[in-house]
């Protein structure tokens, strides 16, 4: 890249180079950091390293056209994205070391009416405390910069079209920084973009994947209510449904991911005593999946008592929602690792139809699984499973609403 980039993207990973690829695809040099050598290797030689549509063609032409080059080491531009993760840690609370690493690494790179924004998904108060720290360091530049929140909200395996079609939420420290904000991402984004200050931004995104996570704990809850009270939960929400003003979600054997199951946290830990529903949300959805263990552990033992053998167990499903192969955060891995952690010299198949393999589980296809095993455990609704003809001599049991 000859030209002196406008951007510097700080994070090349699921978000930050799809975003890096649209910008540079609008003829904007960006220069792309991240901390993985492998990963900057990987995006030079006009390749990518994560597997989302469209992505690859995007990044490859950025590359070629000279508008993408991908670095360990920032240099000085006019914008600065910070797109590192946010994990959390022991005890659910948020770790934002990453953003704070990003931040002092472009610290003595900023100047007079530049743009700063955090992408990332972070605590309440994280840009303020970020701005404070840079003026801290940097007392000469204090309320000379712009900075800014804006959160992503993009579907994995649509990325490419929603981070130009999704409506933005845009958060400046003052006045200033949002407008600045605002016109940067204008150049890029054909969604609606919604002005408000980095605090409510930040907000915003942990509660609208919170808001999510507590709608799936009532449905669960009545899953468990409707269990002890032999009521079949599906048709009884199908029913309440049909209540014009009332609208509730599916069960299913837990929540996973790497957002509905782990941003509720950012709001507990900083506000334990306010955030009662949120909590016990988080509490109910884990509580599901450990019930759905114990669940294919009495229906063993119950099997055993009246056959006088062991069953051969089925786990149908690893990954954290159906037909796609992400396991973080997966309920259904931890049931298929709590199961296996009971295992008592009964035969299991365990399956999953969207991985080829996997380090820890040896992996059945799913028509023999369901073929050879007694007891069939549904944990994911992928596609597959729902056109499986299972005889009714078989014991299934049905934790995503497969046969609904
Ligand atoms: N993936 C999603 O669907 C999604 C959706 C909305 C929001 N988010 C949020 O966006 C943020 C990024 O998520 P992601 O999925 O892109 O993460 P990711 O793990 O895919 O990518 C992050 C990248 O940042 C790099 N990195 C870490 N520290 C760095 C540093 N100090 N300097 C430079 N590079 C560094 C890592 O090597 C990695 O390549 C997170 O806060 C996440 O919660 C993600």
């Amino acid at each position: 890249m000859d030209k002196k980039p406008s951007v510097v993207m700080i994070g090349l990973g699921y978000i930050g180079l799809p975003t890096a690829a649209l910008i540079a695809q609008n003829k904007t040099y960006v220069h792309g950091v991240d901390i993985n050598p492998k990963v900057v290797e990987t995006i030079n030689a006009g390749n990518i390293h994560i597997i989302e549509p469209e992505l690859d063609v995007a990044v490859a032409n950025a590359v070629k056209d000279g508008y993408l080059k991908a670095d360990i080491n920032p240099v000085e531009a006019d914008t600065y994205l910070i797109v590192v993760p946010t994990p959390f840690k022991a005890r659910n609370e948020p770790d934002i070391s990453f953003v704070e690493a990003a931040t002092k690494a472009i610290l003595p790179l900023l100047k007079e009416d530049d743009l700063y924004i955090i992408e990332s998904t972070s605590p309440i108060g994280t840009t303020e405390k970020m701005m404070d720290f840079i003026y801290s360091e940097r007392p000469e530049l204090k309320d000379k910069l712009n900075i800014a929140y804006c959160p992503e909200r993009v579907l994995p395996g649509n990325v490419m079209y929603e981070l130009v079609h999704n409506d933005r939420v845009i958060g400046g420290v003052d006045e200033k920084s949002t407008e600045k904000a605002l016109a940067f991402y204008s150049q890029f984004i054909k969604g609606n973009l919604h002005k408000t200050n980095a605090r409510t931004a930040e907000m915003c995104k942990l509660v609208e994947n919170s808001s999510r996570d507590v709608q799936i704990a009532f449905a669960n809850e009545l899953s468990l209510i409707c269990d002890k009270a032999n009521i079949n939960v599906w048709n009884l929400i199908d029913l309440a449904n049909k209540h014009p003003r009332v609208n509730i979600l599916q069960p299913g054997c837990g929540v996973g991911g790497h957002c509905i199951a782990v941003d509720p946290y950012f709001i507990v830990a900083d506000y334990p005593m306010e955030s009662k529903i949120i909590g016990k949300a988080r509490e109910i959805n884990n509580y599901k999946s450990f019930w759905c263990a114990e669940k294919v552990q009495t229906t063993k033992l119950e099997f055993e008592l009246k056959h006088g053998r062991k069953p051969s167990i089925a786990i149908m499903g690893l990954a954290f929602k159906p037909n796609i192969d992400d396991l973080r955060e997966s309920p259904a891995k931890y049931i298929a690792q709590k199961v296996l952690q009971n295992a008592n010299n009964e035969e299991y198949f365990i399956v999953e139809p969207n991985i080829e393999t996997h380090k820890v589980f040896k992996l059945t296809n799913y028509e023999e699984a369901v073929q050879k095993a007694d007891l069939i455990v549904f944990l994911v609704a992928h596609d597959e499973f729902k056109k499986l003809n299972i005889s009714n001599k078989k014991i299934v049991l049905d934790f995503c609403g497969i046969s609904k």
